[in-house]
């Protein structure tokens, strides 16, 4: 299996959150080159290397920046989502943890791209450890010249400012989190019909992942098609897989996008364990199920994954052996919806409600007849209908589950009909 490490390349040097052994080992060394170029050729550069966010959706990281360019008039913001909650997701962390000052290089190369001067990382406001990392990086840079006024010597400045999360997984989703930095409840906001930035406090917004934002200095550094030397034509480069559940060697590891899901599990995960395969959820908890045969099949990218009716998302994969109780697994995962829907949209509200109870009936032998049917249209309600993808997420989920596995679900039915 090719080995990738764009991200990951100093992810295993000891010290390497401090600053001098970070410039030793060539961080900050694409800032001391930035101001010779044009802020829009850098846009450029991005654009064309195809780079597609990291934070699930998978959209095209150029096209936004792009927006970013029009004359406001208005001073730009950058914001960092470093939320975070998706179960099943833990890569960020890892490069606040293992290269932080790989995120503040890409912050600044962003920043000055786009020309904004104010950056607020938005962080899962459980990750006590990582903010005290990351705060600790930015004070070394700050030191050192990076960020603050007058960078380098230059007339451009970058402040960061680190704020947490008060822990709904909401509040990752971009709009939410923006509200909720404005000081207000974390609610999705409206979808404009056009293409335009995002609005903090009515200043135009760029809001990016961490590890999109990461990989920014290998692009600036080694160009656009260095990148996409890696990957396929349609999901260029690399990124940073999860593994959790049933896997031998659990963890985060970066592969190029287009690598074959089971070689992944193999080589890095060092095969299932206590077990046969069962079932893969390929991108966080919120994307469907993926069954063993499909898992045989997959590859690690966004088509590919789409092809097979699920979704590449943040790529944080859930492994699960056959001794898994797929009824039990889709119920903690409902219990997971129903506590952290908005509750802005009644069908997201009601739904996350009523599918957590029919579920909750199917393990106490409880549930009438038709619950199946029920759960199955339930779900086709929440779709479509709400101001954001948190419902339709829930609405694939379940029905992944009961469409792959309906036979275990059928199990909790059989005899037990009280309708
Ligand atoms: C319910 C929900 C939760 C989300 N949580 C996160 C998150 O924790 N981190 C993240 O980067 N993006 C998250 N997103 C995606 C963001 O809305 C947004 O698309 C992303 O931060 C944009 O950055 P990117 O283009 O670099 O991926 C979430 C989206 C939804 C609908
Ligand atoms: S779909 Fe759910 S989480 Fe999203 S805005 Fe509506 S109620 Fe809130």
């Amino acid at each position: 299996m090719k080995e990738v490490k764009i991200v990951s390349k100093r992810f295993d040097i000891e010290g390497i959150n401090h600053i001098k052994k970070a410039i030793e080992h060539g961080a900050y060394s694409t800032i001391h080159k930035m101001f010779d170029k044009d802020p829009k050729t850098i846009v450029d550069e991005i654009d064309k290397s195809g780079l597609r966010g990291k934070g699930g959706g998978g959209a095209p990281t150029g096209a936004k920046w792009k927006l970013m360019l029009q004359d406001f008039k208005l001073p730009k913001v950058l914001v960092i989502n470093c939320d975070e909650n998706e179960p099943g997701t833990f890569k960020d962390r890892q490069i606040i943890s293992k290269d932080p000052h790989l995120l503040i290089e890409g912050i600044i190369l962003t920043s000055y791209a786009i020309g904004a001067n104010d950056v607020y990382i938005y962080i899962r406001g459980e990750y006590h450890q990582w903010q005290n990392i990351l705060q600790k990086a930015c004070d070394e840079a700050y030191l050192q010249g990076y960020l603050g006024k007058n960078i380098l010597g230059s007339k451009y400045r970058v402040d960061i400012t680190i704020c947490k999360g008060a822990g709904a997984y909401i509040c990752g989703e971009k709009s939410a989190l923006l509200e909720s930095l404005e000081g207000k409840r974390g609610h999705p906001r409206l979808k404009p019909h056009q293409k335009e930035p995002e609005w903090y406090f009515g200043r135009p917004t760029l809001v990016n992942n961490v590890e999109t934002i990461a990989t920014v200095p290998f692009i600036v550094e080694n160009g656009a098609d260095a990148y996409k030397e890696y990957g396929t034509s349609k999901s260029p480069g690399s990124m940073l897989f999860a593994m959790s559940g049933h896997i031998n060697n659990p963890g985060v590891y970066e592969a190029e996008f287009g690598t074959s899901m089971m070689e992944y599990i193999e080589y890095y995960g060092g095969g299932i364990k206590g077990g046969n395969l069962k079932g893969v959820i390929p991108g966080g908890a919120s994307t469907p199920i993926l069954n063993a045969t499909e898992v045989a099949k997959a590859k690690l990218d966004y088509e590919s994954i789409k092809e097979l009716g699920s979704s590449l998302g943040t790529g944080g994969m859930i492994v699960m052996n056959d001794s898994v109780n797929m009824v039990e697994a889709l119920k903690n995962l409902l219990e997971f919806y129903h506590h952290e829907s908005c509750g802005q949209c009644t069908p997201c509200r009601e739904g996350t409600a009523w599918v957590d109870e029919i579920v909750e009936s199917m393990l106490r032998y409880s549930a009438s007849y038709n619950s199946i049917e029920q759960l199955l249209q339930i779900g086709q309600t929440m779709n479509g209908k709400t101001i954001c993808v948190f419902a339709p997420a829930v609405s694939g989920v379940i029905d992944g589950f009961v469409k792959k596995f309906r036979s275990e679900f059928e199990e909790y039915l059989r005899g037990v009909c009280n309708e």
